[in-house]
């Protein structure tokens, strides 16, 4: 904690760790704590069954549904490990909403806010736990729609309404797609709030059922998806959900709401768009902001829009730092230095004095040229009462890959302390 701060802060040091190559600067609790969070091993992607049920207890929600560029739970987690009930925890970048079901489960008051309704409506679904009585419904209701999808295929009948562009799909799994969707929708107008469930679940596999190769790559891939499988896959989604629910929030657990936010971070959480956030009222921040010309969240997300209903165009008029604003390196560094002291001024406002705000940001590489991504935030920080004390930074090569002479790209957790 900022208690005690280093007289060496804000002088780099760089520990050498062998494939991570740990550097280090600030006041030494804080960085020690940086340093541990950024060298927590990756999640794995594969798991060996007799390991699955202790894994799966320790991650629970935080395993459904992909989300490019989310953040290590195991990351958050350490970094909240010394917040107690009832404090308040923020993100202004939710995305998937990591940060909120870490703080849900601890107690603590949580605050979101994303530019993607998506990203709202699955912080709100992880970071709420599902009552017995409503997993219990899920669980039936899934397998009666997956039922009804099933039928529609066997009886070859044509869907009521389009939802997508029939080209990003084989043709058959695209007219399932649509019947498995239709029904979900009549469990929406029964059911709001189970609809919604099942929404989240129809997203949560519809990229894997589209000729989209990921999230976060358009390139086109054959997949070989048998007739009925898009609606056994809804149905083992939701025994997952449950499944994963169960083992992760302890029994007699209540989270309180989290508070969600819709718009651009740079604007809405400002007094003059009408926030209702009161000033001084968050203990900790903690966000990784979009890393400048990396990642696409329109693009990445742009099928499940197209299936749930939501326009992308604030969306996409308000991403930040997206990799398709296409601009000249000088411009496209001095908006997002803007962009930046934007959020981060209205961090100020909202954090409480000595509360502390964690950013996790990369390196990006940009019209081949590497940029710091630590860099925007240490400058935009001078002119707010936000004060780095402490960074710690590891080679990430594997999110984007540099080519010699580049170094290798790196991964930043930087604290911020909110001053008198
Ligand atoms: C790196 S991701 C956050 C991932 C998140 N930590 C998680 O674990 O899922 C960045 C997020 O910023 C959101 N975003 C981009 N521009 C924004 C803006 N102007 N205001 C608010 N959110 C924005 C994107 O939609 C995306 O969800």
């Amino acid at each position: 904690m900022l208690t005690h701060l280093d007289p060496s802060a804000k002088l780099r040091r760089s520990l050498s760790l062998p494939g991570h190559n740990l550097r280090t600067f600030g006041a030494s609790e804080l960085t020690k704590v940086l340093g541990e969070a950024l060298l927590i091993p990756g999640v794995p992607e594969r798991v060996p069954a007799p390991d699955r049920p202790l894994f799966e207890a320790s991650l629970g929600p935080h395993l459904f549904h992909s989300y490019a560029g989310r953040t290590h739970p195991l990351l958050v987690r350490h970094l909240c490990r010394d917040l107690t009930a009832g404090q308040t925890l923020m993100d202004p970048f939710v995305g998937s909403g990591t940060v909120l079901v870490e703080g849900a489960r601890l107690g603590l008051q949580t605050i979101g806010c994303d530019v993607s309704p998506l990203s709202l409506r699955l912080s709100r679904l992880k970071a709420t736990p599902l009552p017995p009585s409503m997993q219990q419904t899920l669980l039936e209701r899934a397998k009666s729609v997956s039922e009804a999808s099933l039928e529609r295929v066997k009886k070859r009948l044509s869907p009521p309404r389009n939802y997508d562009d029939p080209r990003f799909y084989p043709p058959h799994v695209y007219l399932e797609l649509c019947g498995l969707r239709t029904e979900i929708a009549r469990v929406c107008q029964q059911d709001a709030p189970l609809g919604e469930v099942l929404l989240l679940l129809f997203s949560a596999l519809v990229v894997k059922a589209s000729n989209q190769r990921s999230e976060s790559s358009t390139a086109s891939v054959e997949r070989h998806i048998g007739k009925g499988m898009v609606s056994r896959w809804l149905l083992n989604k939701a025994e997952e959900l449950v499944r994963l629910e169960r083992a992760f929030w302890p029994a007699d657990c209540k989270p309180l709401p989290p508070t969600l936010i819709l718009g651009d971070a740079r604007t809405v959480l400002q007094p003059s768009a009408g926030c209702k956030l009161a000033l001084r009222s968050v203990d900790r921040v903690i966000t990784s902001p979009p890393y400048l010309g990396t990642y696409d969240y329109l693009n990445h997300h742009l099928r499940r829009y197209a299936w749930l209903g939501i326009d992308p165009s604030p969306i996409e008029r308000d991403e930040m730092a997206a990799r398709r604003h296409r601009l000249p390196l000088g411009k496209r560094r001095q908006l997002h230095e803007a962009d930046t002291w934007n959020w981060l001024s209205a961090m100020e406002r909202l954090l409480k004095v000595g509360g502390q705000c964690v950013i996790l940001v990369g390196d990006s590489v940009v019209d081949e040229t590497l940029l710091d991504g630590a860099e925007p935030i240490e400058r935009a920080a001078e002119s707010t009462k936000l004060e780095v004390v402490a960074g710690a930074s590891v080679e990430r090569p594997h999110v984007v890959r540099t080519v010699e002479p580049l170094p290798p790209r790196r991964e930043h957790l930087l604290c911020l302390i909110r001053r008198e």
